[in-house]
């Protein structure tokens, strides 16, 4: 999926704002190394350089790092694929935030972190856990099956169990593995749910005429009503899946 890194910014802020909590699991080490991995536009990048002595962001969208090296240019970005990281024990940190659910192959993806770290290096990440926007990918998925469209989910929402498995195949210590809901406000009232739609289903509303996407995004927002509309705004059924696990 190619990203739109303007849209991301301006409509999915939220999603480095909730990452911001994550960085409270990151100690100050002046010394210390962190990789951000799926940096996005490099808004959570930006406050981990605060934090040590090495920061590089790497995200395998051209476009997000094109708007992260524009918005930050002190700071190293690079267009990298997550399952063929460049690095060889070069950071003491791991970080990324609401990047592994786009990801098929966890265990490839450990794998190359662990080659990424130091012997005494940890990583942190958070990304959407088995259930996550079950609402809106549900009603999406039947959206499409009722205007004669398949819909093959592109996510990869681990659970708790499978996620620790690997880490610990891949020699990784645990010290905090948990799920829980996160339910978040998509923001731009009425709007939320469509902008939401366009920006992570663009794929699927790539080869579709603008009218059948009008009658999808219709179709959703009444199936969603119910459910995720709070009479204000969409408030999505995130999921989390958080670990800390050392080398
Ligand atoms: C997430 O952060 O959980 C997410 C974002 C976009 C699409 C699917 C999941």
């Amino acid at each position: 999926m190619e990203w739109n890194a303007s849209l991301y910014d301006d409509k999915h802020r939220f999603v480095a704002e909730y990452g911001k909590d994550l960085l409270e699991c990151i100690p100050h080490d002046p010394e210390q190394a962190i990789l951000d991995l799926g940096c996005g536009t490099g808004i959570l990048t930006a406050r981990l350089f605060n934090l040590g002595n090495r920061v590089v962001g790497i995200d395998s969208s051209h476009s997000m790092i094109e708007k992260a090296k524009d918005q930050f240019p002190e700071i190293e970005f690079r267009v990298c694929n997550a399952l063929n990281l460049p690095f060889e024990q070069e950071f003491d940190v791991v970080f990324s935030n609401a990047v592994f659910h786009w990801i098929d192959d966890h265990d490839l993806l450990i794998k190359n972190i662990s080659n990424s770290l130091k012997s005494s290096g940890f990583l942190v990440c958070e990304f959407g856990a088995h259930g996550n926007i079950k609402t809106i990918e549900t009603a999406f998925s039947e959206t499409c099956n009722k205007f004669g469209y398949n819909y093959k989910s592109k996510f990869h929402f681990s659970t708790v169990d499978d996620f620790a498995n690997l880490l610990e195949k891949n020699k990784f210590k645990i010290e905090k593995i948990y799920d829980y809901d996160r339910p978040t406000v998509l923001g731009d009232g009425e709007y939320g749910l469509v902008n939401w739609m366009k920006q992570f289903f663009s794929f699927e509303l790539a080869n579709m005429l603008m009218d059948m996407q009008n009658a999808i995004f219709e179709n959703v927002e009444k199936t969603c009503r119910d459910t995720i509309w709070n009479g204000k705004e969409w408030v999505a059924d995130y999921r989390r899946l958080r670990a800390i696990a050392h080398k």
